[in-house]
This record gives C-alpha cells, sequence and structure tokens, in this order.
C-alpha cells in the first residue's frame, strides 16, 4: 500500500504549547480565508461539531471540549489549496500558531492509511471515525426528500452496501475506524443521525 500522503513524522507541535488553544473566532477565520469550497467548509464544520458534541457527550470540561472541536473544524484545511500537501500544511500552521500538539496529533491521523500515522488518543480515533462516516451519512441526507429527518441506521447501513452510492468514500475506512475507536458503526450511524449540522 502506498501512503499518498505519508507525513513521515512522529512528533507533532510542541510539549511546550500544552494547554494552548485558539479561539473558534480564529479558527473560522483560518477555515474561511483557505477554504473556498463550501461543500469542504461544511465538512469540516460538521466533523468539528461531532466532535464537539461527542466530547460534551462525555462530560469534558471547556477546554477539552474546545480542543475536540479545533481538531474536527481544521482537519482538513489544506486540502482546497494544496491537495497534494495534506495535511502537512495545515499542521505546519497549528504548529506555527502554537497550538497544543494534541489537537496537532489529532489531524495527523485523521487517515492513518494516507498519512502513515496511527490514531491514538481518544480524540484520534472520534476524529478518525467521524470524518469519512458524517460524509457519507451527509451524502445520504442530499439525497432523501426530507434530508435527514426521520433517517435511519438501517437505511445508511443499506446505502453503505451499496458500493456504487458516495463511491469515493472508503468504506474499508469507516470499518477500520470504527474498529479502532471500539464503537459499532451502527452506534457511530446514529450519532451522527442525531448530532446533525443543520442549515446548509
Ligand atoms: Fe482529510
Ligand atoms: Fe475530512
Amino acid at each position: 500500500m502506498t501512503l499518498t500522503h505519508a507525513l513521515n513524522k512522529t512528533d507533532f507541535g510542541s510539549e511546550e504549547n500544552i494547554g494552548k488553544v485558539i479561539s473558534e473566532q480564529e479558527a473560522l477565520e483560518l477555515l474561511s480565508d483557505w477554504v473556498k469550497n463550501d461543500k469542504l467548509a461544511f465538512h469540516m464544520k460538521q466533523v468539528g461539531h461531532l466532535m464537539k458534541a461527542y466530547a460534551l457527550q462525555q462530560g469534558y470540561e471547556d477546554q477539552t471540549v474546545h480542543m475536540w472541536y479545533l481538531a474536527g473544524l481544521l482537519h482538513d484545511a489544506d486540502w482546497d489549496q494544496w491537495p497534494d500537501e495534506h495535511c502537512s500544511r495545515i499542521i505546519e500552521e497549528l504548529e506555527y500558531r502554537e497550538v497544543d500538539p494534541r489537537i496537532i496529533k489529532a489531524i495527523a491521523s485523521h487517515g492513518p492509511r494516507y498519512f502513515g500515522v496511527k490514531p491514538e488518543s481518544e480524540m484520534d480515533k472520534m476524529l478518525y471515525a467521524f470524518d469519512e462516516l458524517s460524509g457519507f451519512v451527509h451524502a445520504y441526507s442530499l439525497m432523501r426528500p426530507q434530508g435527514y429527518e426521520g433517517m435511519e441506521v438501517k437505511g445508511v447501513k443499506k446505502r453503505l452496501k451499496d458500493k456504487s452510492f458516495a463511491a469515493q468514500v472508503s468504506r474499508d475506512d469507516i470499518a477500520d475506524a470504527s474498529e479502532r475507536s471500539g464503537i459499532p458503526v451502527e452506534e457511530l450511524i446514529k450519532f451522527v443521525i442525531v448530532n446533525q449540522l443543520r442549515g446548509e
């Protein structure tokens, strides 16, 4: 297997920056500066929203919830302009902005097959778990007349088996991410449906 975007790096950010974050406003400004593709911007916001919702559900403190949100919100920030350098550009930028290394590590490990970095922390694993799956569920919502309304887990699962539907979404990655997170794919789908991001 070729690691198309292998980062060839094991350390991300600096220990000295533990506990340092950027504000939501600063993150949203970075997103709108870098990402001109509305669909991609929506995807990033959806993943940020899911990460935040999950961290809240786990009862984490505000600072941790914000870190999870930032990791989701910014994970694909460089994809629009520098797809060949995904995700090394955003990693460099967040290192430069002296952001908590755990956020950077989560972003670095959101595609182990591509970047060669293993998701280890819970935040890493959940970012990987929500990434492809949320895009898939969203694609399904767009083809349903009622969108997310009345969407059922079994409907999503049926589409997952239909290889021609949203063919670019890797079923292997979805299964692998679910396994690594220790959360069954059905539960992840349910979470994505319940915590949908309204208003595209
Ligand atoms: Fe990505
Ligand atoms: Fe993504």
